[in-house]
């Protein structure tokens, strides 16, 4: 039985996982590269990763059972140019996506994450500002971040910390405040079922612009729209006996 949720912010998910460099997860490292960050059961990437053999995917994920299954899948199939790997990608992407060759990264996906609604666990959502100075870093102008969400309270705070980064624009032609469609030729498995449903999906495209990356501390402090901190706030002190 796989867990629903996972606490990001628990101890266990703090490790720091050296993640191996395109050369050792894909047959021909070079090609252009699109990473799915909370890649869950991996269908989709794994759809993807057929239809785009001239492209390779990287799926990231925090829940290891997921990922195991999903690697199972790939290799049964013999897909080289697909990889998943079990990361908390708050902690692990920033130094992986630095050492990416300049222009390697095509695209950066997160789609329907996890809403964690109470605001005592905002804190626990994926799009904080580090990890998003790490992708305007790895994207090359031109390259794209795609979002998308069921739920406005949860891509409406993703939306302003990208756009208060300044480093990120949307297409001229695209529909405001929503893109009408996914630019993408397959839909997640969160994205399928919410359509069946007949419910709204949230989706926003964006280009990386030549802006450069803000430093992340000075983003979530002048964003003032992010409720998911880079750092959690430092413990209060204990109380002292008498003090009121
Ligand atoms: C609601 S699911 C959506 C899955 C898929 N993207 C889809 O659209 O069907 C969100 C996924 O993000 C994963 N996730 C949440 N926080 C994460 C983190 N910090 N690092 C990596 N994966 C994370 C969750 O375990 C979950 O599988």
């Amino acid at each position: 039985m796989v867990r629903q949720h996972v606490n990001p912010l628990s101890r266990f998910f703090q490790v720091e996982r050296p993640l191996p460099p395109p050369a050792e997860l894909f047959a021909d490292p070079e090609q252009p590269l699109h990473l799915d960050i909370g890649c869950a059961r991996g269908r989709f990437l794994l759809a993807l990763a057929q239809q785009h053999p001239e492209r390779n995917h990287l799926g990231v994920e925090i829940r290891l059972p997921l990922v195991d299954a999903a690697e199972a899948e790939r290799q049964r199939l013999g897909l080289t140019n697909l990889h998943y790997l079990f990361c908390n990608a708050n902690i692990s992407l920033e130094t992986w996506l630095a050492a990416l060759p300049a222009g390697l990264l095509e695209r950066a996906t997160i789609q329907f994450p996890d809403p964690w609604f109470k605001l005592k666990h905002h804190k626990r959502r994926v799009l904080q500002p580090a990890l998003l100075c790490s992708l305007a870093a790895a994207l090359a102008p031109g390259r794209q971040l795609f979002l998308q969400s069921d739920v406005l309270a949860v891509i409406e705070p993703m939306v302003a910390l990208v756009e208060a980064s300044g480093c990120f624009a949307r297409p001229e032609a695209d529909a405001r405040p929503w893109r009408l469609d996914s630019p993408l030729p397959v839909a997640t498995e969160r994205e399928s079922l919410v359509m069946r449903q007949g419910l709204p999906v949230y989706r926003v495209l964006y280009g990386r612009n030549e802006a450069p990356v803000p430093d992340p501390k000075a983003l979530e402090a002048g964003a003032g729209c992010t409720d998911n901190p880079a750092t959690p706030p430092a413990p209060k002190p204990a109380a002292t006996p008498g003090s009121p």
